[in-house]
């Protein structure tokens, strides 16, 4: 029997991969992906082959362009926000990964998978609502639920009792928990536990202090095509370029910092910090260009979908029918969100500060404040206010005199 883990060489993951090793006395096969988390994936390869990983077994993929092509690109056109700051960094990577773990579960004829997901929290559901909906009859283990290790401090332990490096953070401490892609990065216990706590500067990695931020702002262009970004400054990139791009600009000038609470799908308040440079600038720019291009009633259903949209997203459910309607209808309202917007970055913030396109339904003769000649009658104003009050009025003669 042999089960693929979905390994990422972290401190979790490898005692997951010998844990697995002792409990099932079964052949592990890793999986790790390359989301661009920024971290050399090299290492994986040699701390898995240490393990007694068969070098056949060791599957190290770049995924980084299908990530965002395919999963980040297509949530941005929503513009899904979950409980209305968070942009689901860590929720819209995991179908991918639980996709890519399935496949390779095919190719070695593996009838089980694993991850290192905690009991407690979203990315579980994630993961094996992927695994289910693409392999409905395959075997999920997740140690975390399983083993006598209760906290981080057992698991350090069973670390050290094992040889399993444990890395320490600046302070000497063992790491609070991250997850980290091309899109953000996100740190979770320890010192953020208590949400009344300031987060400390060493939790931040990605991002510059906006107070220390350059005093000069910088003034950027992004280019859309049916509601994906792709160019900035006027230079054709793919989706991964672009948003790794995004995320040097954003670090730069301390862009896409998010400290928050949020609601854990399976019932808990968790409070965690984000990291989202790249994916907050172009998320501003493609409002911007939705200014222009959307009609009032697409853009205002719109609004509302992105709310469903997000929660989908957030609970697990990229592979359900329902996401892939709302998808539909989303990518449906994109055709014409094409042209170029103009942004200010500046010490903290990201702000459109122009934008223009070829299916602009903006029209400056019917709005202007001159002299329209004729192109919006201000009389019909009358009638139209007149019969939106009628039903004010009738009420009000009723019910206030
Ligand atoms: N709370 C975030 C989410 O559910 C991030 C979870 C993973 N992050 C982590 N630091 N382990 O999407
Ligand atoms: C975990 O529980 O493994 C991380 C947090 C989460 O999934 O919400």
């Amino acid at each position: 029997n042999r089960v693929v883990l979905a390994y990422s060489g972290g401190l979790d993951t490898s005692v997951i991969l010998k844990w697995l090793q002792q409990t099932y006395n079964c052949e592990v096969v890793t999986f790790t992906a390359d989301l661009g988390q920024g971290e050399e994936l090299e290492p994986a390869r040699k701390k898995a082959e240490a393990a007694g990983v068969k070098p056949e077994h060791i599957f190290i993929d770049d995924l980084r362009e299908e990530f965002v092509r395919d999963y980040v690109f297509p949530m941005m056109r929503a513009n899904a926000l979950y409980e209305g700051l968070y942009l689901l960094g860590t929720s819209i990577a995991r179908p991918l990964i639980a996709k890519r773990q399935v496949e390779i579960a095919r190719q070695v004829g593996a009838d089980a998978v694993a991850h290192g997901a905690t009991g407690k929290g979203n990315d579980q559901v994630r993961f094996e609502l992927g695994y289910y909906a693409l392999a409905p009859d395959i075997k999920v283990i997740a140690p975390w639920r399983e083993w006598d290790l209760h906290s981080r401090t057992a698991l350090i332990d069973f670390a050290e009792k094992h040889q399993i490096s444990v890395p320490k953070d600046k302070r000497g401490e063992s790491p609070f928990s991250t997850d980290a892609n091309l899109l953000h990065t996100s740190s979770e216990g320890k010192v953020l536990e208590d949400p009344w706590e300031e987060v400390p500067d060493y939790v931040y990695s990605r991002t510059a202090n906006p107070e220390d931020a350059p005093d000069a702002p910088e003034i950027i262009t992004i280019d859309f095509e049916r509601g994906d970004g792709i160019a900035l400054n006027g230079k054709a990139m793919s989706p991964a370029t672009l948003l790794a791009a995004l995320n040097d600009l954003g670090r730069k000038h301390g862009i896409g910092r998010l400290d928050l609470v949020e609601n854990r799908f399976v019932g808990m308040k968790s409070r965690g910090m984000y990291e989202t440079p790249g994916g907050t600038i172009y998320t501003c720019a493609h409002r911007g260009i939705e200014q222009l291009t959307l009609d009032r009633g697409a853009a205002h259903l719109k609004d509302e979908l992105a709310v469903r949209y997000a929660e989908l997203v957030y609970n697990g459910f990229w592979f359900a029918p329902e996401r892939e309607m709302l998808q539909a209808a989303i990518d449906h309202s994109q055709e014409k969100v094409a042209g170029t917007v103009r942004l200010k970055l500046y010490k903290g913030s990201v702000n459109v500060i122009g934008r223009k396109s070829p299916h602009s339904l903006y029209s400056e003769k019917v709005v202007t404040f001159e002299d329209d000649e004729g192109a919006y009658d201000q009389r019909d104003a009358a009638g139209f206010i007149k019969l939106n009050a009628l039903r004010l009025r009738l009420l009000g003669r009723r019910d206030r005199g």
